[in-house]
C-alpha cells in the first residue's frame, strides 16, 4: 500500500487529479467505480475543470456508481446516482450510457446486482474509495466478507448518523446496495481518500493496525496496486 501525504487539502486535490489527469491519457477507455460523500467532491470539481480546460476527457471513459441508499425519493441530492450527477457526470463528457448505478427501486435487488458484476466483468481498472469511520469503504460495513459481491447491505448506525450530512427529506436510509469487496479488490487500482480531521484515527488503523474484516479498508493492504491519499489532517497518526 502506497501513502501519499500532502501538507494542504488543496495539494490534496491536486494530486488526485493529476493521478487521474494521467491515468485517463493513458488509457482513454478507463473503467472507473466512483464514490459518493463530501470527501471526493472537490476532486470531482477539479476534474470538471481540466475537462472543460481540455486537459482530460471521459469521452469514452465508463464510470459506475460504487453504492446507493436504499428508501430515498428518487430525486434525493444524497443519493450516489445524484451526487456524481452534479458534482461531476453532469458536467463533463461522459456519454449518457457510459455511467451506470445501482437502483433500490427496482424490485429484483438480487438480480440487479448480478447484472452490475456481470457488467463489471473481469475488474475494474479504477476503483476511487472514500472511507467511513468505522473503517467502511462504499456499504461494506465492518464484517463484510474479502469475497462479498455486489449486494444489498444494512447500514450500520455511525453510517445511518452521517448520511444525514447528504439528505434532503429527512428520512435517513436503513439499507443500501454495494459494490462488494470482491470486485473492489479485484480492481487493477484502488485509490483510497481521506481529508479532514474526522479521518485520523481510521487512517492509522487501516495502515498500522490488524488486517481484519473488523475494519473493512484495512484489507486493501493484501492489493498490489492500492495508494492511499491523505492531507496532513487526516494522516496525522502515521
Ligand atoms: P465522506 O463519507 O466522504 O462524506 O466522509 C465517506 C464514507 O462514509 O465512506
Amino acid at each position: 500500500m502506497n501513502v501519499l501525504r500532502f501538507d494542504s487539502e488543496s495539494a490534496w486535490v491536486q494530486g488526485v487529479s493529476t493521478f487521474w489527469r494521467d491515468r485517463l491519457r493513458t488509457n482513454p477507455h478507463l473503467t472507473i467505480c466512483l464514490p459518493t460523500g463530501l470527501t471526493p467532491t472537490p476532486i470531482y470539481a477539479d476534474m470538471v475543470r481540466s475537462v472543460r480546460a481540455g486537459q482530460a476527457s471521459f469521452a469514452q471513459a465508463s464510470i459506475y456508481a460504487l453504492d446507493e441508499y436504499g428508501d430515498l425519493a428518487p430525486d434525493d441530492p444524497g443519493r450516489t446516482r445524484n451526487m456524481l450527477l452534479e458534482h461531476l457526470i453532469g458536467h463533463v463528457d461522459l456519454p449518457t450510457d457510459a455511467f451506470r448505478f445501482l437502483d433500490p427501486g427496482i424490485p429484483d435487488i438480487e438480480q440487479q446486482c448480478e447484472r452490475y458484476d456481470a457488467a463489471i466483468g473481469h475488474s475494474f481498472d479504477l476503483v476511487l474509495l472514500g472511507i467511513g469511520r468505522n473503517g467502511h469503504l462504499g456499504m461494506n460495513e465492518p464484517g463484510s466478507s474479502a469475497d462479498s459481491p455486489t449486494r444489498r447491505v444494512e447500514l450500520h448506525d455511525t453510517t445511518i448518523a452521517s448520511s444525514a450530512r447528504y439528505l434532503k427529506h429527512g428520512n435517513l436510509p436503513r439499507w443500501g446496495i454495494t459494490v462488494g469487496l470482491k470486485p473492489i479488490l479485484a480492481s487493477k487500482e484502488i485509490w483510497l481518500l481521506a481529508s479532514g480531521p474526522a479521518k485520523a484515527d481510521v487512517i492509522q488503523r487501516t495502515i498500522a493496525g490488524e488486517i481484519s474484516e473488523d475494519v473493512p479498508a484495512s484489507l486493501l493492504r493484501r492489493h498490489s496496486n492500492c495508494s492511499v491519499f491523505v492531507d496532513a489532517e487526516a494522516g496525522r497518526l502515521l
